[in-house]
């Protein structure tokens, strides 16, 4: 059996998308900038897909910049707010995704920002009164925190932030790589001024996302070049990635309802079958509370197996994810694990699910589990 627990970290394109895309590498192939039809054809259909993707989060077409992904998406809005909005400050926390946190470290080490990182509580959750003490004490900020963190799951109170930000008048940018097409989003509602998208992350192509700018701000383009994107992103567009994305997000909203239910039920059941099974289990972050329904990292009882867990699972056909918290200054663990205080003796194991999995698939990972558990330690 093979059985994909991965889906935080890559989704299985969705037969639709690929249709939709397989058209853009055939016959429509027309390069969007030419003027005549074939350019033409595919300008059309980009612009379209634009509009359906800023409907589908309440923004306008003009907010919406394609970029290669999420980590593109990140920078951009990172190095777009401190070089054109004249900020100085910059809050973040530890357990960001790198595509957020090396580049504000890089600024912070060339001098042109002050990085301040806010509190993490050991449940995963940002400390809220942190975030209001750093906003009050510094001159205006740029605040970057992720709508759901990949490792744990945690959810951030979006709402919350964006209010605090507004009072503060911070410009806020929240990576929401893991909730787009996962949760239904609306930009107009929020005082949100960035958010970001990679379509891998729902069914669609690697390679492809997406960057929301509210039209509140202003900011200048990192890569120049052509006038593509409203000359906010030059280059020529990926025209059958994109198509993939608009596609993969229509299926995302049209079933996202069936889709929560299913894929929520799924986690909580692997939650009673692991409590079942492994009686010291825990789970890191908030896995019952504010949590993404996708994600479940468990820490599992210590075993002098630690190390061979996530091999030992591959041969048996399960893909998951492997993450445990740093125990030395030279064991690079997972720095979000780190941050909670997981217990470094434990090893962590990250499930992500979507609507591919079944509750059959769970009873096998979690047998296979308990008997890596049980295997006799070959020594020497
Ligand atoms: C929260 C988060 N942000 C950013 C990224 C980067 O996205 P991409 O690899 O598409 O550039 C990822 C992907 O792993 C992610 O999970």
């Amino acid at each position: 059996m093979k059985v994909y627990f991965d889906s935080a970290a890559t989704t299985m394109l969705d037969p639709q998308v690929i249709d939709e895309m397989i058209q853009y590498m055939g016959d429509e192939y027309g390069n969007p900038s030419s003027t005549h039809a074939f350019g033409r054809k595919t300008r059309v259909a980009i612009d379209l897909a634009r509009k359906r993707v800023a409907a589908h989060i309440n923004a306008e077409p003009s907010e919406i910049v394609f970029t290669s992904g999420g980590t593109e998406a990140d920078n951009m809005a990172i190095l777009c707010s401190i070089n054109d909005l004249g900020i100085k400050h910059a809050i973040t926390s530890a357990i960001e995704h790198h595509a957020v946190l090396y580049p504000l470290e890089q600024l912070a080490r060339e001098g042109r920002i002050k990085l301040s990182i806010v509190r993490v509580l050991s449940n995963g959750h940002i400390d809220l009164d942190h975030l209001r003490q750093l906003l009050e004490t510094n001159e205006r900020s740029f605040v970057s925190l992720m709508h759901a963190n990949n490792e744990i799951g945690n959810l951030l109170p979006l709402n919350e932030v964006a209010a605090l930000c507004e009072e503060f008048n911070a410009v806020l940018h929240s990576d929401t790589v893991q909730t787009i097409a996962h949760y239904k989003l609306d930009v107009r509602s929020l005082n949100v001024h960035f958010i970001t998208c990679a379509a891998h992350k729902f069914h669609g192509p690697k390679g492809v996302g997406f960057l929301y700018v509210s039209n509140k701000i202003k900011v200048n383009p990192l890569i120049r070049g052509g006038a593509q994107e409203r000359s906010m992103r030059a280059g020529t567009e990926n025209v059958y990635g994109i198509m993939g994305l608009a596609k993969a997000l229509d299926l995302a909203y049209a079933n996202i309802d069936q889709d929560v239910s299913y894929i929520r039920d799924l986690k909580f059941y692997m939650i009673k079958k692991l409590r079942e099974t492994f009686s010291e289990v825990q789970f890191n972050g908030d896995a019952e509370g504010e949590s993404l329904y996708t994600v479940l990292n468990v820490c599992l009882p210590e075993t002098d197996k630690k190390e061979m867990l996530l091999f030992n699972l591959d041969i048996e056909g399960v893909a998951v994810s492997g993450g445990s918290a740093c125990s030395s200054g030279s064991n690079i663990g997972s720095h979000v694990l780190t941050a909670i205080g997981s217990n470094p003796n434990r090893p962590s194991i990250r499930f992500s699910f979507s609507r591919n999995n079944n509750k059959e698939e769970i009873d096998y990972a979690v047998s296979k589990l308990k008997s890596i558990y049980e295997l006799p330690l070959i020594t020497k």
